[in-house]
C-alpha cells in the first residue's frame, strides 16, 4: 500500500434520517431487538471460544466432534474446530432430507432465455451425489483440486457441492475472465480437472467458455490438469480432446444417486478462490471446511432472518465470493428456498430481474449498489410495471452505497416497507462482517451499521489505535473469526504481509486489515469509504490497478502504464490508464481500440480501460515511484493539491494538465 493514497479516506456525509425496524418483523425475528444484539455481542466479546464453539456445536452436524474450538498461538495462522469432522455438502443436503425439507424447492435456477428448472432439497442431493460420483470416475479424490469455469446453470452449484462432498477443493473461476486470466488461476492452483460449459447466455449473446478453456490448455501450459468435464448448454459446437474431455450429461448421468460425503477436518480446504490486491497477481485466498460452514451459515440466518417459507435470490455469480458464500452453502445450510439467474438485465429486458421478483414470488432480494444506480437512471416506470408485494427485505453488498441509491432502493423497489441490509466484507472473510440485522438495527441511509456477535471491528490509525468519533482511518478486524481466509494459496507470507503486517500495534497483537477506509459516527455505525489501497471497484468487481497496468505494458506499443480509479456515478469507480508509448509508436484512435481490447484478452472485459489517456512521460518521484494522487486527481478533473515538490520532473505535470 503507497503511503500517497490515504487522502481517499475523508469523511464528508452526514447523514441524519434513521429507520427503525419494522414492528412486524421485528415480532418475529430471531435476534429481535437492539438489547439481544447486544447481549450476543458482549458475550462473545467476553468469550469467543465459547460463544463459537456453542453455535457450532448446535448449527452444523458433524461427523466427529471437535476438540478445541481455537488455535491462535501461531497467528495469523488460526484453527478453529480442530479435532471435528464434518462436510458442508451433507450440511447443506443430507440433514434437509429427513422431515418435510426432502421435498422443498431447493434451488430455483432461471435461464437467460427463459427456462426454468427447479430442484427440490432430495433431487439436489441426487444430483450432487451423480456428479460426485463422476468426479470420483475420473480419478478425482480428497485433495485434487477442481477448477469450474461456468455459465450460471444449476451444474455450476452442483459441481461445487459435488467437489466439496468427495473433499476436492474447488476453484471457481469468473466465466468473464479471459483464457490468460484462467490459464494463471489453473497453474498456480495445480488444477487436476476443469468443469465448464459449451457456453452461457448473456445479455443476449452466447458467450463460449469451452473455447477458452482449450485456449488456456493449449501448447501444454497446465501439465496438472487431465480432465475436462463440459456441460451442455448454449449448444454450440465445441471440439472435444479424446482421453481428455468428456460430456457432463454422459459422464454424470449414469451414476449412482447416493455417495457417501466424505469426513473432512475442520482445516481441510474447502475452495480457493483467487481476488486482487495491491500488489502481483490475484491471490488465491484459502478457505475451509468448519469455520467457512459456520460462518456463512450464521451470517446468512441472521442477517436475512430467513424463514421457511422464503424465496431468496442473490443476483451475483457465483464466480464471485458472494455466489459462494450467499448462492450456494449459506442458503442451503439453512434449508432455505435459493434462486439463481443465468442471465443480467439487458436493453431489451430492463425489467428481467422485477420480473423475476413477481415470477418467483421473491421475498429477500440481495444485489450490489451498482445495479441500483443503473435502475435509477431508468427511473421507476420500469419496477412500477411489476407486482413485487411478496419482497419483504433487501440486501447489497460490494461497494459502498450512496444514501439517494439507498433511499430509492427503499422506496420504489421495497414499497416503503423492507428493512435494507447493507453487508460488507470481503472475499477474504468469508463471510459478511458489518451489517443491520433486519429486527433489530436501526437502519441509516450509507451505513453498513454494526458489526457481527463475534466481529470484533474497529477504526485505527496507522498505529493501530482507535480513532476518534467521525474520525478517517483504517477498517481493521482484531480478533480472529471463524469465516477468515486461512492463507494465500502456496504462499503463507504474503498471507501475513499483506492482512496482518501493514499495522502493528505496540503490545504486538495481529489485526486484520483489508485495505478498506472507514469511520465511525456518535452511535458506533461503520461508514465504509473504499478502498485505500491500490484496488479498485468497478461495478463491485474488485481489481487491482497492478493487474492492468502489467496487461497493457504487455502490449508490444506500450512502455510504462499507470491506472488509477475515478468516481463513477454507475460503476462506482471508472478505469483510467495513462499510457506511454514505445519510440516511434504513435497514440491513434486505433490504437487505443487495440489496448482496450488487449486488456480484455489477458485479464477479461471487466478489467477493459474506461479511458485511455496518452502521455509523453507520468509523473513520478526522484526515486521513480509513480506519483498516483496526482494520476487520480488528474482522471477525476480535480485540482492537484498537496505537495507535488518530490515530482522529478514538474514538467510532466504542466503536460498532463494541458
Ligand atoms: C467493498 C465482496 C462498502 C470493500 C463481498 C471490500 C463494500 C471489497 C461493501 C471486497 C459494503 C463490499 N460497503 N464497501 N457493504 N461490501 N465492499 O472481495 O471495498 O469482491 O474491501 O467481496 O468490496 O470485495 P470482494
Amino acid at each position: 500500500m503507497s503511503s500517497d493514497n490515504t487522502n481517499t479516506i475523508e469523511s464528508v456525509l452526514q447523514e441524519e434520517r434513521i429507520f427503525p425496524p419494522s414492528v412486524d418483523l421485528a415480532s418475529k425475528a430471531r435476534i429481535n431487538s437492539l438489547d439481544t444484539y447486544q447481549r450476543m455481542f458482549n458475550e462473545a466479546n467476553r468469550d469467543l471460544e465459547t460463544f463459537w464453539g456453542e453455535a457450532a456445536r448446535k448449527e452444523l452436524q458433524w461427523f466427529e466432534p471437535f476438540s478445541k474450538v481455537l488455535d491462535w498461538t501461531t497467528p495469523p495462522f488460526a484453527r478453529w474446530f480442530e479435532g471435528g469432522k464434518t462436510n458442508i455438502s451433507s450440511n447443506c443436503l443430507d440433514r434437509h432430507l429427513d422431515g418435510p425439507r426432502a421435498d422443498k424447492t431447493a434451488l430455483i435456477w432461471e435461464g437467460e432465455p427463459g427456462d426454468v428448472r427447479r430442484f427440490t432439497y432430495r433431487e439436489l442431493h441426487q444430483e450432487v451425489c451423480r456428479a460426485a460420483n463422476a468426479l470420483k470416475a475420473i480419478g478425482i479424490g480428497k485433495g485434487d483440486l477442481v477448477a469450474l469455469y461456468m455459465p450460471m446453470v444449476p451444474e455450476a452449484a452442483i459441481a461445487m457441492l459435488a467437489c466439496a462432498r468427495i473433499g476436492a477443493p474447488h476453484s471457481v473461476v469468473f466465466g468473464g475472465f479471459s483464457a490468460e486470466a484462467l490459464r494463471d488461476r489453473l497453474i498456480d492452483g495445480e488444477a487436476k480437472a476443469v468443469i465448464t460449459a459449451d457456453g452461457g447466455f448473456r445479455k443476449d449473446k452466447a458467450i463460449p467458455l469451452k473455447s477458452a478453456v482449450d485456449q488456456a490448455l493449449g501448447e501444454s501450459a497446465c501439465p496438472s490438469v487431465t480432465t475436462v468435464l463440459v456441460v451442455k448448454r448454449t449448444n454450440e459446437s465445441v471440439s472435444m480432446e479424446a482421453g481428455r474431455d468428456y460430456w457432463w450429461h454422459e459422464l454424470v448421468a449414469n451414476q449412482n444417486t447416493d455417495c457417501v460425503a466424505e469426513p473432512m477436518d475442520s482445516e481441510d480446504r474447502l475452495f480457493v478462490l483467487y481476488t486482487s490486491g495491491s500488489t502481483g497477481k490475484p491471490k488465491g485466498v484459502v478457505h475451509t471446511t468448519a469455520g467457512y460452514n459456520l460462518w456463512t451459515h450464521l451470517t446468512f440466518q441472521w442477517i436475512f432472518d430467513i424463514r421457511e417459507d422464503d424465496v431468496y435470490w442473490c443476483t451475483a455469480d457465483v464466480g464471485w465470493i458472494t455466489g459462494h458464500s450467499y448462492i450456494v452453502y449459506g442458503p442451503l445450510s439453512n434449508g432455505a428456498t435459493t434462486v439463481m439467474y443465468e442471465g443480467a438485465p439487458r436493453p431489451s429486458n430492463p425489467g428481467a430481474f422485477w420480473e423475476l421478483i413477481q415470477k418467483h414470488g421473491i421475498t429477500i432480494f440481495y444485489t450490489a449498489p451498482t445495479a441500483i444506480r443503473a435502475f435509477m437512471k431508468s427511473g421507476r416506470s420500469v419496477p412500477d410495471n411489476y407486482d413485487m408485494t411478496s419482497l419483504r427485505l433487501l440486501g447489497t453488498v460490494g461497494e459502498p452505497i450512496n444514501p439517494e441509491a439507498w433511499m430509492w432502493y427503499r422506496e420504489v423497489i421495497g414499497g416503503g416497507r423492507c428493512p435494507i441490509v447493507d453487508t460488507w466484507w470481503q472475499t477474504e472473510t468469508g463471510g459478511v462482517m458489518i451489517s443491520p440485522l433486519p429486527g433489530a438495527t436501526p437502519t441509516k441511509p450509507g451505513s453498513a451499521t454494526l458489526p457481527l456477535p463475534g466481529v470484533d471491528a474497529d477504526v485505527v490509525d496507522s498505529e493501530g489505535n482507535s480513532v476518534s468519533v467521525d474520525e478517517g482511518g483504517y477498517l481493521v478486524v482484531r480478533k480472529p473469526w471463524p469465516g477468515m481466509m486461512r492463507t494465500v494459496h502456496g504462499n503463507p507470507k504474503r498471507f501475513r504481509e499483506s492482512y496482518w503486517e501493514f499495522l502493528r500495534p505496540s503490545d504486538g497483537s495481529f489485526i486484520y486489515f483489508a485495505g478498506d477506509g472507514a469511520r465511525k459516527d456518535v452511535d458506533g455505525y461503520f461508514w465504509i469509504m473504499g478502498r485505500v489501497d491500490d484496488v479498485i471497484n468497478v461495478s463491485g468487481h474488485r481489481l487491482g490497478t497492478m493487474e492492468v497496468e502489467s496487461a497493457l505494458v504487455s502490449h508490444p506499443a506500450v512502455s510504462e502504464a499507470a491506472v488509477v480509479g475515478r468516481p463513477d456515478d454507475l460503476k462506482g469507480e471508472a478505469i483510467v490508464a495513462f499510457v506511454t508509448l514505445e519510440n516511434k509508436r504513435v497514440a491513434s484512435e486505433s490504437l487505443l481500440k487495440d489496448l482496450r481490447s488487449h486488456v480484455g484478452q489477458e485479464i477479461g472485459p471487466i478489467a477493459r480501460p474506461d479511458e485511455i489517456r496518452f502521455s509523453e512521460a507520468l509523473p513520478k518521484t526522484r526515486s521513480g515511484k509513480i506519483m498516483r494522487r496526482i494520476l487520480r486527481a488528474l482522471a477525476s478533473g480535480e485540482e492537484v493539491s498537496g505537495d507535488t515538490s518530490t515530482l522529478e520532473d514538474r514538467s510532466v505535470l504542466d503536460r498532463l494538465r494541458a
